[in-house]
C-alpha cells in the first residue's frame, strides 16, 4: 500500500483538494484498505452536540487490514522488532504471518475467557511484544482496549477500571526500567480490592518474580494460550464501533477516557505514519514512546502495521546503562526513521556528543519529535549530531484526542524551522482565534489552536460522559474543536506552539492536569488548600511547582514535603511528584474565591517584578509571604 506524497508541490496539490472536496479526498485514501461491508457515506458532522461520524456504515477490521492484508506480499518480512531493556537479553522479531498468528492465538484466549465484542479490557503491562499481539488481540474479536502506563498507581489504575467498567486485566509480574524492576501483579492487586468489574486477570512471567495468583481470578499468559488456534475470525466492526479509550488528564476533574473508533482512526493513522515519516518498503522505524500513551497505539502500533511498515518496539529508557543506548540500538537495527520527545533529547544532550558520535548512524533518514514544543537548542542538537546535518526533523504536534499528526512536516519534503510544528496536513483546517472568537489573520500573532472541519481520527467522546467532550472541546468556541493550546502562524503558514493555554501541564512529555494533583496533595489530611503551577524546567520542558496550605508545618517542613510526595505517587503515580513544595499562610484569590494562577505563574517563573494587575485580590499581603518562600527556589532555576 502506498498512500505517500513524495513531493512538495504534490503536498500543495493534494492539500488543496482535500479542503476543498474533503468527502472526494478521503474516499480516495480510504478505498486502500480492506472493507467487509463498503460505506454509505464518507463524512457525517456538527460540532455543536458533537456528533461525527467516519465511513458511515461501513464494516472492517483494523487487523484484517494490519496483519491479513499484507500476508500474500510481505508475510515472512518483518512486522516487529523488540528491544529488551538490557542489551544483554536476546531481542526478539516478528514476522506479519508470526504476528498474526501470536493475535490469533490470544484473541481466541480472550474469548475462552468469555471476552466478546463491546467488553473493555485494560492493559497494565511492560513494553514487550506480548503487549502488541494483546492490543491487536483485542481489536480482533472487537473488544475495546484500554492501555493505562505502568507508572501509573494502584489508585489511578484503580480509577480506570472502574470508569471503563473492565472485564479483563492483562499484566506481567513486573517491568525493567533501566537497573530498576517495578512489580506490577501487586499493583493490580491493590487496584482490584478497590473495584468489583474485573472477572479476569492474565499474567505475564516476564521478570520470574514471585507472584500471588487469586484463584478463579487469574491466569497465567502461557496458560491460557496453550493449545489456542492460530485462526480466529476478524469480527466486523462498525466503522464508528468503539476501537479504545484512553485515558488523559484536562483542565478539571478525573482523567477522561478519550474514544477512538475504528475506521476513522485505521485511515488517518495510516495515511500520516506514510506521509510525515516518508515511510519506504524495507524501512526500519523506531517509535521511542511506551504503549501506554497514544504515540504508541498511532505510531508504535497502527499506523506502522497497518503500512505493512517494520516497527520497533524499546523496554527500556535512554540513559541506561548508559547514555548511548539509544543510539547503539538505532546503529543495531540500521533505524531508518526515529520518533522521540524533546525531553529524552535534553536529557541526553547534557552527556555531550561523544556517545552519539560513537555509534553509526548512517541508516537515519528522518527524525521525529513529539509531546511537547521542541526548543531551538535542542533542535539544532538534534538535526547536527544525531541526524548528522542531512536528516530532516519533522516536529509533529498533535494529542490524545486528535488520534494522529495535526501539524507537521513531511520528512524531506516540507520547510522546516526550528521549533515550529509547521503545515496542516491534508485533511487538516487549522485556524488562531482571539479570545472573542475573532478569527486571527496577521501573522506571528498568538491564538488559540482550533480546528474547523473534522478529520477522520478525531475524539468522538468522552467515554460514558458526553457532556464533558462537548463542554472541554466543543464548547470554548461555537462550530469549533479547541486543542487547549496556544499557537503563532509564520507569514508562510507554518505553526509554532507555544503551550497550553489552560491548566494542563506537560512534564517530560507527559500530561497532567494541574486540579488532579492537587486534588492528590489535598488527599493528605493536614492539607487544607494546594495549588499547582508549571515552570520552565531544563530537562523535563515544565517541572510541577506546588504551593501547599497546611498550618502545622513547623521546623519538619522537608519531613512534610516527603510525605506529599509519598501522597501524590500513591494517588497518580511518580511521573506526578512535584519539583518544588512551597508551604504558604494562604493563595492569591479574588473576592469570589478563584485562585488567580496567573500570579502563582509568575512566581513559579521567577518573574516577580512584573506580576500585573492584582488589585482584585481579596488580600494581597499573601502575595509578599509567596514571593519571599519562592526565593530560595531562585538557584539552579
Ligand atoms: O500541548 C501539546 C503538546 O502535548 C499536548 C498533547 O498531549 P498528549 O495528549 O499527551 O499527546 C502527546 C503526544 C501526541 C498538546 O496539546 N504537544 C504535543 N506535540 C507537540 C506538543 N507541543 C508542541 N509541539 C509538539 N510537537
Amino acid at each position: 500500500m502506498s498512500l505517500r506524497i513524495t513531493s512538495f508541490e504534490q503536498y500543495q496539490e493534494v492539500y488543496r483538494q482535500s479542503v476543498d472536496d474533503p468527502d472526494g479526498f478521503w474516499d480516495g485514501v480510504a478505498r486502500e484498505f480492506v472493507w467487509q461491508r463498503p460505506y454509505d457515506e464518507v463524512c457525517r458532522w456538527e460540532f455543536d452536540t458533537p456528533d461525527v461520524k467516519w465511513f458511515v456504515g461501513g464494516q472492517l477490521n483494523i487487523t484484517e487490514n494490519a496483519l491479513d492484508r499484507h500476508i500474500p506480499t510481505r508475510g515472512e518480512e518483518r512486522a516487529l522488532l523488540w528491544e529488551p531493556n538490557d542489551p544483554k537479553v536476546p531481542s526478539r522479531t516478528m514476522t506479519y504471518r508470526e504476528l498474526l498468528a501470536e493475535t490469533c492465538r490470544f484473541a481466541n484466549a480472550l474469548k475462552a475467557l468469555g471476552v466478546g465484542k463491546g467488553d473493555r479490557v485494560i492493559l497494565y503491562m511492560p513494553m514487550v511484544p506480548e503487549m502488541t499481539v494483546a492490543v491487536l488481540a483485542c481489536a480482533r474479536i472487537g473488544a475495546v482496549h484500554s492501555v493505562v502506563f505502568a507508572g501509573f498507581s494502584a489508585k489511578a489504575l484503580a480509577d480506570r477500571i472502574e470508569d471503563a467498567q473492565a472485564k479483563v486485566v492483562l499484566t506481567a509480574d513486573g517491568l525493567n526500567r533501566g537497573a530498576k524492576q517495578v512489580l506490577l501483579k501487586p499493583i493490580v492487586d491493590e487496584a482490584l480490592a478497590q473495584v468489583g468489574c474485573v472477572q479476569h486477570v492474565v499474567v505475564l512471567r516476564h521478570l520470574q518474580a514471585e507472584v500471588n495468583m487469586v484463584m478463579n481470578r487469574d491466569c497465567w499468559w502461557d496458560h491460557c494460550v496453550d493449545g489456542m488456534p492460530d485462526h480466529c475470525h476478524a469480527v466486523p466492526m462498525d466503522s464508528e464501533d468503539l476501537l479504545f479509550i484512553l485515558y488523559t488528564s484536562g483542565s478539571t476533574g478525573k482523567p477522561k477516557g478519550v474514544v477512538h473508533t475504528c475506521g476513522g482512526y485505521m485511515v488517518y493513522t495510516a495515511y500520516t505514519f506514510q506521509n510525515v515519516f516518508q515511510y519506504e518498503p524495507g524501512d526500519v522505524y523506531w517509535c521511542t514512546a511506551d504503549l501506554g500513551w497514544i504515540t504508541g497505539h498511532s505510531y508504535i502500533v497502527y499506523g506502522p502495521l497497518l503500512s505493512g511498515a517494520t516497527t520497533l518496539m524499546f523496554e527500556g529508557i535512554p540513559t541506561w546503562p548508559d547514555a548511548g543506548r539509544f543510539w547503539q540500538v538505532c546503529q543495531k537495527w540500521k533505524v531508518n526513521q526515529f520518533y522521540t520527545a524533546p525531553t529524552a533529547i535534553r536529557s541526553l544532550m547534557v552527556s555531550g556528543t561523544e556517545p552519539v558520535l560513537a555509534c553509526d548512524l548512517t541508516s537515519l533518514k528522518v527524525l521525529g519529535s513529539v509531546g511537547e514544543p521542541i526548543n531551538e537548542e535542542a533542535w539544532h542538537w538534534y538535526h547536527t549530531h544525531v541526524g548528522q546535518g542531512r536528516c530532516p526533523v519533522v516536529d509533529t504536534w498533535w494529542q490524545t484526542e486528535t488520534g494522529g499528526i495535526l501539524l507537521s512536516g513531511l520528512g524531506g519534503l516540507s520547510p522546516m524551522k526550528p521549533a515550529h510544528a509547521g503545515l496542516p496536513l491534508p485533511g487538516i483546517q487549522p485556524v488562531l482565534l482571539e479570545s472573542n472568537g475573532q478569527e486571527i489573520v496577521e501573522s506571528n500573532t498568538e491564538g488559540a489552536l482550533c480546528i474547523k472541519h473534522p478529520w477522520p481520527s478525531m475524539i468522538r467522546t468522552t467515554y460514558g460522559d458526553h457532556k464533558r467532550c462537548r463542554e472541554v472541546y466543543f464548547s470554548a468556541f461555537p462550530g469549533m474543536y479547541f486543542t487547549g493550546d496556544g499557537a503563532k502562524r509564520t507569514a508562510d503558514g507554518m505553526f509554532r506552539i507555544i503551550g497550553r493555554v489552560d491548566d494542563v501541564i506537560n512534564v517530560s512529555g507527559h500530561r497532567l492536569g494541574t486540579a488532579e494533583i492537587e486534588d492528590a496533595i489535598n488527599a493528605h489530611p493536614a492539607v487544607v488548600e494546594s495549588a499547582v503551577v508549571g515552570f520552565p524546567h531544563e530537562v523535563k520542558g515544565s517541572g510541577i511547582h506546588a504551593f501547599v496550605i497546611c498550618p502545622d508545618v513547623g521546623r519538619d517542613e522537608a519531613d512534610w514535603q516527603v510525605e506529599i510526595v509519598e501522597v501524590v505517587s500513591r494517588e497518580i503515580g511518580k511521573i506526578a511528584k512535584p519539583d518544588r513544595i512551597q508551604f504558604v499562610p494562604g493563595l492569591p484569590k479574588t473576592r469570589s474565591g478563584k485562585i488567580m494562577r496567573r500570579i502563582l505563574r509568575k512566581v513559579a517563573e521567577g518573574q516577580t517584578g512584573d506580576l500585573g494587575d492584582v488589585s482584585t485580590l481579596l488580600d494581597p499581603s499573601v502575595v509578599d509571604a509567596i514571593i519571599d518562600g519562592a526565593d530560595r527556589f531562585k538557584t539552579g532555576r
